[in-house]
C-alpha cells in the first residue's frame, strides 16, 4: 500500500506547529482560555481565509491542546445542524458517572461559506440560535467570509487565516524534506514555493508527488512537472494581460492545454472586452483576425509557418497590443465552443471521478476534488498495483482513468 499523504502524516497536532499565522494562533488561544473560565462574551470563532492555510488544522489541534472532544461537522447540510444545536446546547459540565466534569466539546462546523439561508431563514438562522444558545465552544469556518451574514460575523470572534508567506513555505518544505530524507535543490523548492501562492497544502501535494520514488529534487524536475499541469483558461487569459514580452504570451499560450482554435476563441471573446482604449482594441481585433486568417491557411494545409505565425499573433500580437487600460472583466465562455471545448470535458470526468470517490469515501464532493484526488494521482503515477485495486473499488471508465494517468 502507498504511502500516506504528506498533508496527513505532517497535519499540525498542536497549535504550536501551525506555521506563518501567528496573530491568529494568539486570538484562539486566548479565546479558548476565556472559554475556560466560563461562556465568553463571544461563544463562537470564525476562521476565514483562503485554502491550506490551516484553518481546519487549527480547529483540531485547538481541541487536541485545551482536552475538549471534537466534533467536525459540514455545515452545509441542514440536516446536521439540528444534531449540532442538540449537542451544543447541552451543558458539558453536567458532570460523569464518577463526579467529574465532562470534557468541553469544540463544535466546528466547516464550509459555512456554502450555507442555504440567510441570517433569518434556513441555516444561517439555526447558526444563530446555536451561537445564542451553546454552553460549548464552537468554530466556523469559511473561505469567503464575504457570504456570512453580518449578524453571525458580529457575534464572532474574527480570525483571520492569510495566505502563508513564501518563506514559510520554504522552511516548512525544507523541514519536511529533511525528515523524509531527501536531497534538495534549494531554487526547486523556490519554485514550487511561489507556485503555491500561499497555500501551503498544495505546495505539499506538489512536493510529495515531485519526489516519490527520489533522493534528490532537482530545479529540472520542478520545471516539467509544472509544463505537464494544465494551466486552467481563466488564469492564462488574465496572465496573458499580464505578459510584458511577446515571449512571455508565446509561452503562456504554449503551456495551454488547448487546440489553438479553441485558444483563439476564448481570447476573442475575451480579451476585447476588457482592452478600454480605443486604438488598443483596434490592434487586438486585428491581431485576432489576422490569427484567423493564418490558422485558416494552416488548416488547409498551407505552410508549416503557418501555426507558429497564428500562435504568435494570438499571444504576443494580442498581448502586447492591449495599452494600458483594462477594465476587470469575468472570462466568458466562448458560445461555439461551450459544447466540445477539451477543458470542458476535463471538468466533467473530473466531476463524475469527484463524485465516485466522494461516494465511496463517505465524504463531501468538496474534499474529494481537494483531498483526495490529487493523492489519487500520486498513487496513479508511482503504484500499479494499488492503482488496479483503486480502478475495481471505483469502477473507474476509461476517460476517468485516463484523467487520473
Ligand atoms: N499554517 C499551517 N501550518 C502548518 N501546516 C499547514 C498550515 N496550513 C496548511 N498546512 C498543511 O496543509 C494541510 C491542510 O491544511 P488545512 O486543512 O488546515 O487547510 P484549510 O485552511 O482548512 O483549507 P481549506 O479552506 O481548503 O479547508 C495540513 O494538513 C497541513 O499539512
Ligand atoms: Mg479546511
Amino acid at each position: 500500500m502507498s504511502e500516506l499523504p504528506w498533508v496527513e502524516k505532517y497535519r499540525p497536532k498542536s497549535l504550536r506547529e501551525i506555521v506563518g499565522q501567528p496573530k491568529a494562533i494568539s486570538l484562539i488561544t486566548r479565546w479558548a482560555q476565556s472559554w475556560e473560565r466560563g461562556r465568553p462574551a463571544k461563544a463562537a470563532a470564525l476562521f476565514y481565509g483562503p485554502a491550506g492555510t490551516g484553518k481546519s488544522a487549527a480547529a483540531a489541534a485547538l481541541a487536541s491542546d485545551f482536552g475538549w472532544d471534537l466534533i467536525e461537522m459540514n455545515a452545509s447540510d441542514q440536516r446536521n445542524l439540528a444534531e449540532v444545536k442538540r449537542v451544543a446546547g447541552t451543558a458539558a459540565s453536567t458532570g460523569t458517572l464518577f463526579g467529574g466534569t465532562a470534557a468541553k466539546r469544540l463544535i466546528v462546523l466547516d464550509e459555512a461559506d456554502s450555507i442555504y439561508g440567510t441570517a433569518d431563514r434556513g441555516g444561517y438562522s439555526a447558526i444563530k440560535e446555536i451561537i445564542a444558545e451553546t454552553h460549548n465552544p464552537l468554530v466556523l469556518i469559511a473561505n469567503d467570509k464575504d457570504a456570512i451574514p453580518w449578524e453571525i460575523k458580529a457575534a464572532c470572534l474574527m480570525v483571520e487565516f492569510g495566505r502563508i508567506g513564501e518563506e514559510v513555505i520554504l522552511k516548512e518544505l525544507a523541514r519536511i524534506l529533511h525528515l523524509e530524507k531527501i536531497d534538495f535543490e534549494e531554487l526547486a523548492l523556490k519554485v514550487i514555493a511561489e507556485t503555491a501562492r500561499g497555500d501551503l497544502r498544495s505546495a505539499i501535494t506538489d512536493l510529495q508527488t515531485l519526489t516519490t520514488g527520489k533522493k534528490r529534487l532537482t530545479i529540472k524536475d520542478v520545471v516539467l512537472y509544472r509544463r505537464d499541469q494544465e494551466i486552467d483558461i481563466e488564469s492564462f487569459l488574465a496572465k496573458l494581460l499580464e505578459a510584458t514580452s511577446a515571449d512571455e504570451a508565446r509561452k503562456l499560450l504554449w503551456s495551454l492545454d488547448l487546440p489553438p482554435e479553441d485558444a483563439l476563441a476564448w481570447i476573442s471573446e475575451n480579451i476585447p472586452l476588457v482592452v478600454d482604449g480605443v486604438e488598443s482594441r483596434a490592434k487586438v481585433y486585428e491581431a485576432i483576425s489576422r490569427a484567423d486568417i493564418f490558422l485558416g491557411r494552416a488548416k488547409r494545409g498551407q505552410a508549416y509557418g503557418m501555426w507558429s505565425y497564428a500562435g504568435d499573433l494570438m499571444s504576443a500580437g494580442v498581448s502586447l497590443s492591449r495599452g494600458e487600460e483594462l477594465k476587470p472583466v469575468k472570462a466568458k465562455l466562448p458560445s461555439h465552443i461551450w459544447r466540445y471545448s477539451r477543458t470542458r470535458a476535463d471538468r466533467a470526468v473530473r466531476d463524475s471521478l469527484t463524485r465516485k470517490i466522494a461516494a465511496h469515501c463517505h465524504t463531501s464532493s468538496r474534499t474529494a476534488r481537494r483531498d483526495i484526488l490529487p493523492y489519487l494521482r500520486i498513487i496513479f503515477k508511482n503504484d500499479r498495483k494499488t492503482a488496479e485495486a483503486i480502478v475495481t473499488a471505483l469502477e473507474l471508465t476509461e476517460p476517468e482513468l485516463g484523467f487520473l494517468r
